[in-house]
């Protein structure tokens, strides 16, 4: 079943690798940055150290291909962000606005003011002030939101420089996508692509908690449109627990939160890539159809190729909540 509707498709959730990246060590300073081993002229493989991290094709870094496969899939539009593997938070902040700089100015390139793509930055996140510089300085350039990823080290979205990055893209404007990464590992989770599969759903599901019950919704202007990806991980499926455990455990689950995790649902966006159509049902139902946005993770193999095929052939939604995933809400969403 495919839905009738001529709705335009926006993807808020696609990755970019550019070319031609310079020696990082030399450019930022610090060592072991990532690398590209470059295998053709279509294929390459993102090396930490001497361990290969992801194969990547043309389509991180060739505007045409991407255009090709969007013109294949019915996609009118990508939010185009960086791969997480950059960011460096966890390096002293002036290397992470370093390699933010060159990154930022390279996808640039990719996206050359095409309108069918919309850029968004990567900041040093560690550095509050650092991160707001970068993010005007590339706003300024061309990007038109930030991507960011969902903790610092043990510092999660509720740190206090986060919540001063977090009014400040409230301030200027521009939207926020946050990324899982940095998942933790250990035997148990490096098996199975565990840490993609149980830990990056984790990861969203503890950020999205920490923003509401770390009080960082009481605190930044509803203005603020931020969007989690892959659904929103976890949380969703488990609001009922977390809003059960918030009445029955306040004492210890409360934190700074004015109200119940379920009063909050509709401060922040969530992503589509959750392939089942039940799946994608309770995100409507959970968090409003309002609330979400199409998202593939392309080019990446664990993502949804062609994108939005959850919304556009799920049998559980009608045409007009159909327009809102496809468009609507993504346009709200990017302040279009
Ligand atoms: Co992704």
């Amino acid at each position: 079943m495919t839905g009738g509707t001529d709705s335009p498709v926006v993807d808020v959730h696609t990755h970019v690798v550019p070319h031609g990246w310079p020696d990082l060590a030399a450019s930022c300073g610090g060592s072991e940055w990532p690398w590209l081993r470059v295998d053709s002229e279509r294929d390459a493989m993102i090396m930490v150290g001497d361990t290969p991290f992801r194969p990547v094709g043309a389509a991180c870094w060739d505007r045409d291909v991407r255009a090709a496969d969007m013109a294949a899939d019915g996609v009118d539009v990508q939010v185009v962000s960086p791969t997480p593997v950059f960011f460096g938070y966890e390096r002293p902040a002036a290397q992470a606005a370093a390699v933010a700089r060159i990154f930022n100015d390279l996808t640039l390139k990719v996206t050359a003011d095409d309108p069918r793509f919309v850029p968004f930055c990567q900041v040093p996140l560690q550095d509050p002030d650092a991160a707001c510089a970068e993010l005007d300085r590339s706003l300024a350039a061309g990007h038109r939101g930030v991507e960011i990823g969902n903790h610092i080290g043990d510092r999660d979205l509720d740190d206090e420089g986060v919540v001063t990055f977090l009014q400040h893209c409230a301030h200027v404007g521009a939207p926020v996508f946050v990324h899982p990464w940095d998942m933790p590992d250990g035997p148990r989770l490096d098996r199975w692509m565990a840490r993609w599969l149980t830990g990056m759903p984790a990861e969203t599901h503890l950020s999205v908690l920490a923003m509401i019950l770390g009080g960082v919704f009481d605190r930044v202007p509803d203005s603020l449109r931020i969007c989690f990806a892959h659904g929103g991980g976890s949380f969703p499926f488990w609001l009922g627990r977390s809003d059960n455990a918030w009445h029955r455990r306040g004492d210890l689950v409360r934190g700074r939160s004015q109200h119940p995790p379920s009063h909050y649902t509709n401060r922040f966006f969530v992503d589509t890539v959750v392939f089942e159509p039940a799946a994608l049902r309770l995100l409507v139902d959970t968090l409003g159809e309002d609330r979400v946005v199409v998202g593939s993770d392309y080019p990446y193999p664990l993502g949804e190729r062609p994108a939005g095929t959850v919304v556009r052939d799920n049998p559980l939604l009608d045409d007009r909540v159909r327009d809102k995933l496809l468009s609507g809400n993504a346009f709200r969403f990017l302040g279009r």
